[in-house]
């Protein structure tokens, strides 16, 4: 391969998609990854996630030469970091990935070299990581261009919206934002909004802490409603008849690697402002909890009115209808309470977007809809729609199957 153009650190969802994006531009791409077996992969053309029409931009990218992959970076004009930013012990950020990436190519740069940021960071990491460069390379003080700039993308439809979303674009200095919506404006369709760095990393936080926050308002009065004995998805459907009223649907909590996560990172810097968005995650978290306890509820009352033990369906694990994405799932996290509460009742654990799951086993939906007394709906799958349930069974309907 020529010289590359660009340095892709983290070849994970976001960072492959994107390097195959800027690499079907005629631009060279060299894509890090700390993780040899992804590297290898890459390398045969193929790729290691699932995403509709990246196989044929990897494939593409690879074969014409304008893509490569390795475990160490190499030198290039732009250094672009989009390794994981998950979190601590007590909901706190770890940058530790992008300090990592950072640390690994500061020995490359030159004057006049470009650095993004694109994990989804807390606030002031951007700062951060201009302070730890300099301090290393104090001869590069002021002359490289560094900013932040998210992604918003939605899996499954990744490859699409990387070039027509609006993207923001927030440099350390004007200098580094003009340059940053310059290499952007290569690659994207979408209006590319231009800010500082802190407002880029704090307008991503946001996004995701907005829909936690009304998702725990609709959840919040799913309690309500339940003591109140009022339906309410009748309840949210009448209220957004309002003309500026628009509630959103409540379900069995919050799950997903972003709305779940990001949040906490403005709530670890400033607890004390995040009144509402820290309150917001204990609501989404509580709502989990409360549904196992209805399921433990449902099932001594069916015992008593039985004598016998019920048989429970779980009816879904993933995050969100109709993916089979299990991270940070709330349903996943009720099934396990449910099962750690088990007492010789039989259960049916259903997921039909996976074939098989290393801790439950899992049964066919329509079986269990038959065998089950108790039917628990947690994600609001199309399959589950279909489904007539005869009336002598017990239905917990947390997700609005029917709505
Ligand atoms: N997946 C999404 O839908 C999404 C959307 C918006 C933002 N984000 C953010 O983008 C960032 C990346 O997310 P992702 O979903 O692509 O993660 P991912 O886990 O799919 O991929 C990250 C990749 O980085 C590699 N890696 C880790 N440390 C490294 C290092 N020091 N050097 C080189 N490679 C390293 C890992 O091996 C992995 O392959 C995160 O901050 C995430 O919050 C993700």
């Amino acid at each position: 391969m020529k010289n590359p153009e660009v340095v892709m650190i983290g070849l994970g969802y976001i960072g492959l998609p994107t390097a195959a994006l800027i690499a079907q531009n005629k631009t060279y791409v060299h894509g890090v990854d700390t993780n040899p077996e992804v590297v290898n992969i890459i390398n045969k053309g193929e790729i290691h996630i699932i995403e509709p029409e990246l196989d044929v931009a990897v494939a593409d990218a690879v074969k014409q030469g304008y893509l490569i992959a390795d475990t160490k970076p190499v030198p290039a004009n732009n250094y672009i970091i989009v390794v994981p930013t998950p979190f601590k012990a007590k909901n706190e950020p770890d940058i530790s990935f992008v300090e990592s990436a950072t640390n690994g190519i500061i020995p490359l740069l030159k004057a006049g070299d470009m650095y993004i940021i694109e994990s989804t960071s807390p606030i002031g990491t951007t700062e951060k990581m201009r302070d730890l460069i300099y301090n290393k390379r104090p001869d590069l003080k002021d002359k490289l261009f560094i900013s932040y700039c998210p992604e918003r993308v939605l899996p499954g439809n990744v490859m699409y919206e990387l070039v027509n979303n609006d993207r923001v674009i927030g440099g350390v200095d004007e200098a580094s934002t003009e340059k940053a919506f310059e290499f952007y404006s290569k690659y994207v369709k979408g209006d590319l909004h231009k800010t500082n760095a802190r407002t880029a990393e704090m307008c991503k936080l946001v996004e995701n802490s907005s829909r936690d926050v009304q998702i725990a308002f609709a959840n919040e009065l799913s309690l309500i409603c339940d003591k109140a004995d009022i339906n309410v998805w009748e309840l949210i459907n009448l209220a957004n008849k309002h003309p500026r009223v628009n509630i959103l649907q409540p379900g069995c909590g919050v799950g997903g690697h972003c709305i779940a996560v990001d949040p906490y990172f403005i709530v670890a810097d400033y607890p004390l402002e995040s009144q509402i968005i820290g309150k917001a995650r204990e609501i989404n978290n509580y709502k989990s909890f409360w549904c196992a306890e209805k399921v433990q509820t449902a099932k001594l009352e069916f015992q008593l009115e039985h004598g016998r033990k019920a048989k429970i369906a779980i009816m879904g694990l993933a995050f969100k209808p109709n993916i089979d994405d299990l991270r940070e799932s709330p349903a996943k996290y009720i099934a396990q309470k449910v099962l750690q509460n088990a007492n010789n009742e039989e259960y049916y654990i259903v997921e039909p977007n996976i074939s098989s799951h290393h801790i439950f086993k899992l049964t066919d939906y329509k079986e269990a809809v038959v065998k089950a007394d108790i039917i628990v709906f947690l994600v609001a799958h199309d399959e589950f729609k279909t489904q007539v349930i005869s009336s002598d069974k017990i239905v917990l309907d947390f997700c609005g199957i029917n709505q």
